[in-house]
């Protein structure tokens, strides 16, 4: 029996609502979520182990991606139910989980060699504060990559991506309820930001046919 689309968007609204956890979990195993996570911090990851800090890691799927690639990882999340589920999760690894707050980063100044953080920017209540917190954790010559949907992609063209890479049934309704429901930024925006807190060098980059960013940036000297 074929599910009707709809229902998808149903059960999505309604996981948001009583379990964002289960839902998190079921994007995560979604093919275009884990491309686009991957193809973002695949650039990043070098050779030698890294001091990565994962911001809003939700149920920790990023999170786990990055310490199964050698680097030592901790995830952070405001939300406790999160925080928990990704300790479950993930409970035989040594990824340090830590529930914090909006304000302040868990972690000493100059401590960590790559800060990431995917769909947080766009959503934070205080952006500038944020990317100041992560530039103090941020050793010098540390990277931040922030990774956002960017304004300006229509419903056109998420409906064309959706057809030319074959999307359906519920990995289509998660995707269209992102689109839809997920505060947007411009480009420039997340790169003033970044500079205000003092980071160089910035630079952005295009996934999913435009529908997501990264804006990225190092702590220089
Ligand atoms: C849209 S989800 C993205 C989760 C994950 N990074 C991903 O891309 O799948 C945003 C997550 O960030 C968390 N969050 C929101 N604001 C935060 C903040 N200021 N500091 C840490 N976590 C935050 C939320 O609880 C949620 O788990």
């Amino acid at each position: 029996m074929t599910v009707p689309e709809s229902l998808y968007a149903v059960q999505i609204r309604l996981l948001m609502l009583l379990s964002p956890p289960r839902l998190f979990s079921k994007i995560s195993k979604l093919d275009w979520y884990r491309k686009i996570l991957h193809t973002w911090v695949d650039a990043y990851l070098d050779a030698r182990s890294m001091r990565v800090l994962d911001v809003g890691c939700a149920t920790g799927y990023l999170t786990k991606y990055v310490f199964s690639k050698g680097h030592q990882v901790s995830g952070v999340d405001v939300s406790r139910r999160m925080i928990s589920r990704a300790k479950k999760e993930n409970s035989t690894t040594a990824i340090d989980f830590k529930l914090c707050n909006e304000k302040e980063l868990p972690f000493q100044k100059g401590s960590i060699d790559l800060v990431l953080s995917a769909s947080v920017i766009n959503i934070t209540s205080n952006p500038a504060e944020f990317a100041e917190q992560v530039f103090r954790v941020c050793k010098h010559d540390g990277i931040v990559s922030f990774l956002y949907p960017v304004s300006g992609f229509t419903d056109a063209d998420l409906h064309r991506s959706v057809r030319e890479l074959g999307i359906s049934g519920f990995s289509k309704a998660a995707l269209m309820a992102w689109h839809r429901s997920a505060p947007k930024l411009l480009i420039n925006e997340v790169e003033q930001l970044l500079l205000e807190a003092g980071f160089e060098q910035i630079k952005s980059k295009q996934f999913f046919q435009g529908m997501v960013v990264s804006v990225s940036a190092k702590k220089i000297g």
